[in-house]
């Protein structure tokens, strides 16, 4: 981005998604409702290629663990957890939420087999805006993380959680999150878009960090939604690395906020978040009609983006043209930058710069 004008791409601009195909391995990723591990209970996710179980122990503490006993390679989750320590089903070995080994119930006495020195792998694990984010780095800790665990920034009076399976490569998922252009197309909703029409776009980015921001008055959009707010409402859409889209809504003192979020769970599956928070009590009676339009709009890029997925596996080129897919090849920029900062054991230094986009959506 700068102030000059942005060159356009041509078809010359032909990007070889393999480069960079793996999602950032060390980045905070949401895996699911805070809740969802409420009560003692743990549960199992995929994450970028790796099982994981996670949990909140007796005194609160959340873990998140890998998966996989030790012994002969068990799920965890099958087994049983206490609140304290989790037990294999298969031979019984019980392991604490710091991934320590506490006990081998097979031992005889006189056995000195010695299991202390025996752990499961420990993932670092935090709840925020509601939801548990997990980063599965395994190298070296003291590589800066990608803080991209977003806050909500008001008390919400409700909010709406969807959870949608794709199955298509988290890049390909990630860029729908910042590509304007599929937006006419494919989420072609009366309640979303009033007009049918394609009008000419005019808006301004800039850097935050990891990632960038777009800030415009919602009175210059056709949703209806929107207009729902009523007053001129502020909308601001951000994208931070690894795959978080955060679009805030205010109109004067009310509040809304639709969270976005993209995991890795393994090649060519990924798992998209969508939760939707407003400050306005009035608003939890639309709870029952807002849910299956949320589903509806989730399930208009799950369906699209596994076709174009079927058409990346038999050729995975992509051509980035014009302006309205900068915001894509930023998305590239960025990622080179997180790794090649990584690599180079430096801070990362956002390269977008200032800068205004047009497009027909
Ligand atoms: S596989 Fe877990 S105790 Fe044997
Ligand atoms: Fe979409």
């Amino acid at each position: 981005m700068s102030s000059a004008a942005p060159r356009a791409s041509t078809p010359d601009d032909v990007l070889d998604p393999r480069a960079m195909r793996e999602p950032l391995p060390n980045a905070w990723y949401c895996v699911g409702p805070a809740a969802s591990v409420a009560g003692g209970k743990m549960r199992a996710v995929a994450l970028n290629g790796e099982q994981v179980v996670l949990g909140r122990a007796k005194d609160g503490a959340l873990f998140a663990l890998r998966d996989r006993c030790p012994h002969r390679g068990m799920a965890l989750s099958k087994g049983k957890f206490d609140g304290d320590t989790l037990m294999c089903p298969f031979h019984g070995w019980r392991f604490g939420t710091d991934g320590r080994c506490r006990d081998v119930p097979t031992l005889s006495e006189h056995d000195a087999s010695d299991f202390s020195c025996i752990a499961v792998q420990r993932f670092p694990i935090v709840e925020s805006a509601g939801f548990l984010w997990v980063n599965p780095h395994l190298g070296p800790s003291d590589l800066e993380a990608v803080p991209a665990v977003p806050s909500l920034g008001f008390e919400p009076a409700g909010s709406l959680v969807l959870e949608l399976e794709v199955e298509a490569s988290f890049d390909l998922t990630t860029l729908s999150l910042v590509d304007p252009g599929h937006v006419a197309f494919v989420h072609d909703n009366w309640w979303f878009r009033a007009s049918k029409e394609l009008r000419e776009k005019v808006k301004t980015f800039q850097p935050v960090p990891h990632g960038f921001v777009m800030t415009s008055h919602a009175t210059t959009t056709s949703s209806p939604l929107y207009r729902l707010l009523g007053g001129a409402p502020e909308v601001e859409i951000e994208f931070r690395l690894p795959g978080v889209r955060l679009e805030r809504i205010a109109a004067g003192t009310k509040r809304v906020a639709n969270y976005t979020f993209a995991t890795p769970m393994g090649p060519n599956r990924t798992m998209l978040t969508n939760a939707l928070y407003w400050s306005m009590p009035a608003l939890n009676l639309l709870k029952p009609i807002a849910r299956p339009l949320m589903r509806q709009f989730l399930t208009q890029d799950q369906q699209v983006l596994q076709h174009a997925q079927a058409g990346l596996d038999r050729k995975p080129t992509m051509v980035l043209l014009g302006q309205g897919d900068l915001p894509s090849q930023w998305y590239f920029r960025l990622k080179r930058e997180t790794l090649e900062a990584a690599r180079e054991g430096r801070p990362f230094a956002n390269p977008l710069v200032r800068q205004e986009l047009r497009w027909r959506s």
